[in-house]
């Protein structure tokens, strides 16, 4: 049986996510109106934790010492920095423009941790690329790992970015992808849902002056298929092994696929 409980979500952000164009116009307003304050509220939402969810992920990936990896929904550009301190050679893509200037800005000095990322990042631009990840601007076959932070639920279609990774990889190449997680239990998805809907109403307010704003979280994620249902996904489109690990007792999930 369908239930509502616990859905707070107000109507106007999920009826305007619900078709694929809907979210993509919706999705692109969003993150270039909040990118200025985007590696902020990623902290404060996460209470820190973060920034160790995608050390984890890096852990994950195999052989990255001159691997050619690629960031999709890179944002401020966070994976392709701890990619690049590993020795791999990265290209961070992201649909918006400002989340863009903000990575070259990182990779040209402004926020540089320590000498091996400067020496993986060289004082150029050429490393961060606007583009779709539902349409990427690379021939077939072209990189060993694919990235990706919170980007796979925000694409208007999943099955499309999905081959998208999938074409661009070589064969044995690596998809590692960290996201929120659609608990299957109703209970726990409703508590977990209501909880985002208040905290992401509260920061929206505060920041924005706006509550819906970060009320598309929930939004986003009850329209996720969930990580199971993504695994399937990737078995489907030809990735030989494709498995999830559980961050935060499976609220959020880390998946890592092969290419066959
Ligand atoms: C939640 S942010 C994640 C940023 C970064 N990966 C991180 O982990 O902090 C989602 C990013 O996805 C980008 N995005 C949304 N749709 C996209 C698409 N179709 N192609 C590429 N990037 C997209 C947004 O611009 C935004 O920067």
């Amino acid at each position: 049986m369908q239930t509502n409980f616990g859905d707070t979500t107000p109507v106007r952000v999920r009826d305007r996510i619900r078709t694929p164009e809907g979210k993509r116009v919706y999705v692109r307003a969003l993150f270039a109106r909040i990118a200025d304050r985007y590696d902020f509220i990623t902290v404060a939402l996460s209470y820190g934790q973060d920034r160790r969810w995608k050390e984890r992920l890096v852990a994950y990936a195999s052989d990255l010492g001159g691997a050619h990896a690629l960031d999709l929904a890179t944002g401020t550009g966070d994976l392709a920095f701890a990619l690049a301190e590993r020795g791999a050679r990265v290209v961070g893509l992201d649909i918006t423009p400002r989340m863009i200037e903000l990575a070259r800005a990182k990779s040209n000095g402004a926020g540089r941790r320590d000498g091996a990322l400067a020496a993986a990042f060289p004082p150029d631009d050429t490393r961060f690329l606007v583009g779709d990840m539902c349409a990427l601007p690379f021939v077939d076959q072209v990189f060993d790992v694919v990235t990706t932070g919170y980007g796979l639920r925000n694409v208007p279609d999943l099955a499309l970015a999905i081959a998208e990774i999938h074409r661009v990889l070589k064969p044995g190449g690596q998809l590692l992808s960290l996201d929120f997680n659609r608990p299957a239990n109703a209970m726990v998805r409703a508590a977990y849902l209501t909880y985002l809907t208040a905290v992401g109403a509260a920061l929206g307010w505060l920041l924005h002056r706006d509550p819906d704003t970060y009320r598309y979280i929930p939004a986003s994620i009850r329209q996720y298929p969930g990580a199971e249902a993504v695994v399937r996904m990737m078995r489907d489109c030809g990735f030989g092994r494709a498995t999830y690990y559980r961050v935060l007792g499976g609220l959020m999930a880390i998946h890592h696929a092969i290419r066959t």
